[in-house]
This record gives structure tokens, sequence and C-alpha cells, in this order.
């Protein structure tokens, strides 16, 4: 879904636009996902793993645009794609398709000014206005920042998943499942 750009002045004084992407994203997408990989243990892929074809880039980045119940949105900061987070559908059966899910990340650089609390005050917003009555996700065990921002944003912890992600260095980490009512 495409949906109106908003402009947010940050803690720093900086303004971020958060806006539907563009297919000319596409680059700089990809750039920034394998930035953020290598930055942040707390993803799901490695860095080598981030190695998109531009062509595929565009086509998600295009469907997402074009999907009725699904957004990406990037946090744009003096022209640079710092983040992005997205709200993805659980499908249309109708048991569970009042359910959606949730992702964030932002680069290092711009942690703690504000981007990730302002990106969700939106998106939710917008999942709210997409039908949805709850927004599920998963953080990765020891990701503190991003799993005390998920409860000041009224999620509960409804489970874990032991062993969830696996390293190269053959060590583990479990993952928290966490769930916010939109709609009671
Ligand atoms: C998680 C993430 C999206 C948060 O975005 P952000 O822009 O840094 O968040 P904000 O600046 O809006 O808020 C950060 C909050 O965390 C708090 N915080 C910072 N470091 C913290 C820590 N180690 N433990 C607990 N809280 C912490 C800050 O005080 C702030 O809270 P406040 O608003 O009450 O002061 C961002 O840090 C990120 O991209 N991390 C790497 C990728 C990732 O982990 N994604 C989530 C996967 S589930």
């Amino acid at each position: 879904m495409v949906f109106e750009e908003k402009k947010v002045t940050l803690r720093d004084g900086r303004v971020c636009i958060l806006r539907s992407v563009e297919t000319k994203d596409a680059k700089d997408m990809i750039a920034y996902l394998r930035i953020v990989s290598r930055e942040t243990p707390f993803l799901l892929r490695n860095e080598d793993e981030a190695a998109f074809t531009l062509e595929a880039e565009e086509q998600l980045l295009e469907s997402k645009r074009n999907h009725p119940r699904e957004i990406m949105m990037a946090a744009e900061v003096e022209g640079i794609l710092a983040g992005n987070c997205g709200i993805v559908t659980n499908g249309d059966l109708r048991r569970i398709a009042h359910r959606c899910g949730f992702a964030i990340a932002l680069k290092e650089a711009y942690w703690n000014i504000g981007i990730g609390s302002a990106m969700m005050d939106y998106a939710f917003l917008l999942a709210k206005n997409m039908n949805y009555e709850q927004i599920e996700l998963e953080v990765v065990d020891g990701n503190n920042r991003a799993k005390s921002l998920y409860e000041k944003f009224g999620f509960k912890e409804t489970g874990k998943n032991f062993r969830a992600l696996k390293y190269d260095d053959g060590s583990y980490r479990d993952e928290y499942k966490m769930v916010k009512i939109l709609v009671e």
C-alpha cells in the first residue's frame, strides 16, 4: 500500500521523512540491508545472505506498494535511507486475517534518536487502518533495546522459541514472541 508521507523532528533536531518505498530505492535498500545485517546479530540474515539482485529488489518493493494490506516504510534522513519497517499480512483466510507481522531495523548511526518510535507510531496506525486487530513479532533474546521499546508500545510476551537462531560460530539464541492488541 502507498501511504501519505510524514515528516518528524528527531531528538537531535534533524527531520526524518517516513514514506512508502519506491522502486528507485532498490539499490539503496540492498546496500542498507547489507549494512544492518553486518551491524546487528539480532536480524535473521548474515551479511552475505543480504545478496538480492536489483531486479528482485525492485519487484519486492513494487509488490509492497501494490499490496492492499502490507506496507514497507522507508525512514529517510538528509536524503539517506536510515531504516525501514514493514507490516506483513498473515494472509486472507478469515480466521487469521486479523493478524499481521511487524519488522523494523535502522542503521546503527541512527539508533536512539527516536526514528524507531516514530516509525512504530505511524506503522501501527496504518495497520489499524488496514483492519488488523493485532500485531505480532519475534525478538531475539538479548535485544534489550528492541524488547523494551516493544513493551513501551504495549507488546506483551506470549512465548519463546528455543534455539530459534543459529550463528556461524555454532551458538544459538532463543527468540521471544510478542503481541500487541490494536482492537479489543
Ligand atoms: C530496535 C530499533 C529499531 C530501535 O529504534 P531506535 O530508533 O533506536 O529507537 P528509539 O530511539 O525510538 O527508542 C530507543 C529506546 O530504547 C532505549 N534504549 C536504548 N538502549 C537500550 C538498551 N540497551 N536497553 C534498553 N533500552 C534501551 C532508549 O532509551 C529509548 O527509550 P526512550 O524512548 O524511552 O528513551 C533500532 O535500535 C535497531 O534498528 N536495532 C537493530 C535492528 C533490530 O534489532 N531490529 C529489531 C528486530 S526485532
